[in-house]
């Protein structure tokens, strides 16, 4: 097995924790959620699957980076959107930045409410649907490589 081999199989077995729980959050914990008017199951899924979440979102990172290397994209290249892996890696870092901006603004505004406040329940499902998204997208982004990138 070859060093990008085992950075992919790092990679999906990232995606997959991390796509697998946003799935299962967005399908299954909110509508309940939702239906019960009750936050407590969200916030014990929430507490649960930190510990996973988190470092599967930063084994994606690392692997991603090392393989976009390895493909010969490097950090002077990104955002250049001129050929179509450096492409794939720029939509992603994309996606991957505005993750983050929802999963900050989750942790630091909606929940610390959501908390006291059921109200606030329709803007953290917002957070979560659109979470779930983008990582979907993600993975469709990584799925154009094998095909050669994106030329847009
Ligand atoms: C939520 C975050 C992410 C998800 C769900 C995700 C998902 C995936 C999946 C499923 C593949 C496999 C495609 C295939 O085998 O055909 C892939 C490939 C890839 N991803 Fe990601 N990814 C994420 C984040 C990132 C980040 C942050 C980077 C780099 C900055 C990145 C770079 C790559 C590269 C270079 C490949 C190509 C590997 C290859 O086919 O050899 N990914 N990604």
């Amino acid at each position: 097995m070859n060093e990008i081999h085992l950075l992919l199989l790092l990679h999906l077995l990232g995606a997959t924790i991390w796509v697998g729980g946003h799935i299962l959050l967005s399908v299954i914990i909110l509508p309940q959620v939702w239906k019960e008017k009750s936050v407590e199951k969200l916030f014990a899924f929430e507490s649960r699957y930190e510990w996973i979440g988190m470092p599967a979102l930063a084994v994606m990172l690392i692997t991603g980076v090392r393989m976009a290397y390895l493909y010969n994209v490097r950090i002077t290249t990104w955002f250049a959107f001129k050929t179509p892996i450096e492409t794939v890696i720029s939509l992603k870092l994309l996606c991957l930045f505005s993750l983050v901006l929802f999963a900050l603004s989750a942790q630091c505004f909606v929940l610390p409410r959501l908390k006291t406040n059921i109200e606030k329940l329709p803007l953290m499902a917002f957070h979560i649907l659109s979470v779930t998204c983008i990582s979907i997208v993600m993975l469709v982004l990584g799925s154009f490589v094998r095909y050669g990138g994106i030329s847009l």
